[in-house]
């Protein structure tokens, strides 16, 4: 009999139940008798000891079923070793209730904040498999998250119906992509929807060189642009900035980059401009065939790990190959974009202006 605590945390995306069903279903298949723990609301659950108990059968028909099944909630890492309101502390009540549940081990899905507190876990003597989730795709030591490619489609298909309303008007149109830290999603939503202009925070632009690429537009006749902005584009003098008076730069701003820029640009042209963020749309739904496919196999490869009594390690995707990435190696870094990536030099080839 294996007992597995099981939790999802940090933002949700789409594919949590689908890998949670492909981790299960690879256990039950093997013959393996399995009772999962299900915690509720992420680390919150396996702190106030919030479980469900599931069997095989629960973990049926949810392959398509966007959102998790478990709830989810953030705990955040810099948090970890500060009380809870009711005086507990974290760390050892999850230690506590991880031995008193008589758990095997941990699997533990979500993104950077979560593999911090999961590698904790970890050194503190639990025995933890991740998977890695995020629409944002910056976990390091995976080519890719799963969540990522629904996210793609979703903001893809909000770029596809701006350029209909955009062409129609000839207005420059700014489509605002999640990602504070990292351009992935805004990148490749950006290329997938032909955007004109794709701003990202791994490339801090110049409004000059966004407002002379419209220019540029226009003078070619192209009645319209299109700009994909991701939620932490940064202008290159913000980026000189100290990390301290960027926030409060930011704070103070109280409405997005993308309404920043919008008003830049009319005050310098005089174009009409419009912002559509898409926002959490972006992380809800069904997950797409490609995400439900990738979600299962690192499932399976999770389920194969517990099979094998082998832990302290993410399930993750390099060059094609489901790996087994060491959790210390995996904690607290973050994948981004290179800015002299081949895929951000072809699409300059292509003319897309990052406005650097
Ligand atoms: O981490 C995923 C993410 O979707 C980011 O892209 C986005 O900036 C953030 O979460 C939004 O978080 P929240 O759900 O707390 O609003």
């Amino acid at each position: 009999m294996k007992r597995i605590g099981m939790l999802t945390s940090g933002g949700d995306c789409q594919a949590l139940n689908a890998a949670m069903r492909g981790v299960v279903k690879t256990l039950t298949h093997s013959g393996e008798d399995v009772e999962v723990y299900g915690f509720q609301d992420g680390y919150k659950g396996l702190i106030y000891c919030n479980f469900q108990i599931l069997t095989g059968r629960d973990f049926s028909g949810i392959l398509t079923k966007g959102g998790t099944m478990l709830g989810t909630s953030r705990t955040p890492f810099k948090l970890l070793d500060e009380p809870t309101p009711e005086g507990l502390n974290k760390v050892e009540e999850m230690k506590r209730n991880y031995a008193k549940l008589g758990l095997d081990c941990l699997v533990i899905l979500g993104g950077n904040g979560t593999h911090k507190t999961a590698n904790r876990l970890q050194e503190e003597g639990l025995n933890v498999v991740t998977l890695p989730k995020t629409i944002d795709n910056d976990l390091w030591g995976t080519d890719m998250t799963f969540g990522f490619q629904s996210a793609v489609d979703i903001a893809t298909n909000a770029i596809d119906c701006i350029h209909t309303t955009a062409s129609s008007h000839g207005r420059v149109f700014i489509v605002e992509v999640m990602g504070h830290k990292v351009g992935w999603l805004t990148l490749n939503a950006g290329m997938a929807g032909g955007a004109d202009i794709i701003l990202i925070p791994e490339i801090p632009y110049d409004i000059k060189k966004v407002i002379d690429k419209i220019e540029e537009r226009d003078k070619n006749g192209s009645r319209f642009t299109i700009i994909a902005v991701a939620e932490g584009a940064i202008s290159k003098e913000d980026a000189k900035l100290s990390k301290k008076d960027y926030k409060k730069k930011v704070e103070k701003r109280k409405v997005s980059v993308s309404y920043e820029i919008a008003e830049e640009i009319f005050k310098r042209t005089g174009r009409e401009v419009r912002v559509t963020v898409p926002g959490h749309m972006q992380r809800g739904g069904s997950p797409c065939p490609y995400d439900r496919v990738f979600a299962s196999r690192l499932g399976a490869e999770a389920g194969k790990l517990i099979l094998e009594g082998k832990y302290g390690f993410m399930v993750g995707y390099k060059n094609r190959e489901i790996v087994r990435v060491s959790l210390e190696d995996v904690a607290g870094k973050l994948k981004y974009v290179d800015p002299d990536a081949r895929i951000i030099q072809e699409a300059k080839l292509l003319g897309i202006s990052f406005g650097d």
